[in-house]
């Protein structure tokens, strides 16, 4: 019988795990979950005889895929993949793909949680500022990137967007200004939310150079992952610049200095929560069975990413 293993640290809200069983299991297949794991070791036991796992940000190795005999796909039920080795699961004849767009509103519709508690200074009964009228550039326009364009223009902010690999014409067609350089776009916003991918040549991307751009009183929310800021050039930056705002779902690694020497210039979730919906669970989950069932049934590899 063919066994997929949803593995996941951080779990699926519970409705999405049903819908994921009811799929698999409609398949013939059997389904063991392994949620919360603390250590390294579980997952290395639990993955000796699946042929499929499910992951949201779970750390795949070579060792985790050696483990894994049976092996034959990893789908990161979600947009990023850079939790996977890539080149070891070629190497091995593992698939690996994501589940892109699926979880891509619960993303857009945090970042506006995070804005609007960010103008308006932390409800701390001040009067803080609103978003209509505000320029929000958007950092990449794919899946997530284009949700909030959208959300964006319900609040009335004027929306720019930068993206070297999609044509200035698809994003025109979404109502976004298209901007032809990064620093034109950093330089022009209030606010800039990051949407790229972590990659070699992304990681540290978002520097000192580029930040110290961006406007008076602009604020940077970060989304995406820790791994594309230059934290130094960020913590640079803001205690030269006392308007400048960083918030984000990813805590830095000095996330207890930004938070004493800024505390009200910057905000972190506790966790990152982002992907935290049911909906996107369930969009994200439901996706990731199907383009199991398709892919060891009839060999469908369409968001294969290796
Ligand atoms: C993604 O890449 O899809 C998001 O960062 C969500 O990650 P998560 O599934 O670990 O919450």
């Amino acid at each position: 019988m063919t066994k997929v293993l949803i593995a996941t640290v951080k779990p699926f809200a519970k409705v999405a795990v049903e819908n994921i069983s009811n799929i698999l299991k409609g398949a013939g297949y059997e389904l063991n979950i392994l949620e919360k794991y603390s250590s390294k070791d579980e997952l290395l036991k639990a993955v000796a005889d699946v042929d499929a796992l499910i992951i949201r940000s779970d750390k795949i190795d070579d060792t985790v895929m050696a483990a894994a005999p049976n092996l034959k796909i990893v789908v990161r039920a979600g947009a990023g993949y850079d939790n996977v080795d890539l080149e070891a699961a070629s190497k091995r004849n593992i698939v690996v793909m994501n589940t892109p767009g699926q979880n891509s509103n619960a993303v857009a519709e945090l970042i506006f949680g995070m804005l609007v508690y960010q103008v308006r200074n932390h409800f701390n009964g001040t009067p803080g500022t609103e978003l209509k009228g505000k320029k929000l550039g958007i950092h990449a326009f794919g899946h997530v990137g284009k949700q909030v364009a959208r959300i964006g223009k319900g609040f009335g902010m004027e929306i720019f967007a930068f993206d070297p690999f999609i044509s200035n014409d698809i994003i025109e067609k979404n109502g976004v200004k298209a901007v032809d350089s990064v620093k034109e776009m950093y330089g022009t916003c209030d606010f800039v939310s990051l949407h790229i991918p972590a990659t070699p040549q992304t990681i540290k991307s978002i520097n000192y150079d580029l930040l110290s751009g961006m406007k008076e009183g602009a604020t940077l929310i970060n989304t995406a992952r820790k791994e594309i800021i230059d934290e130094e050039g960020l913590l640079k930056l803001m205690n030269e610049n006392e308007s400048f705002h960083y918030i984000s779902d990813i805590a830095p690694d000095k996330k207890s200095l930004f938070e004493d020497k800024f505390p009200e210039r910057c905000f972190f979730t506790p966790k990152k929560m982002g992907a935290q919906t049911a909906e996107a669970n369930i969009n994200a989950g439901i996706a990731a069975a199907n383009q199991i069932i398709d892919f060891l049934e009839k060999g469908v590899d369409t968001f294969k990413v290796n």
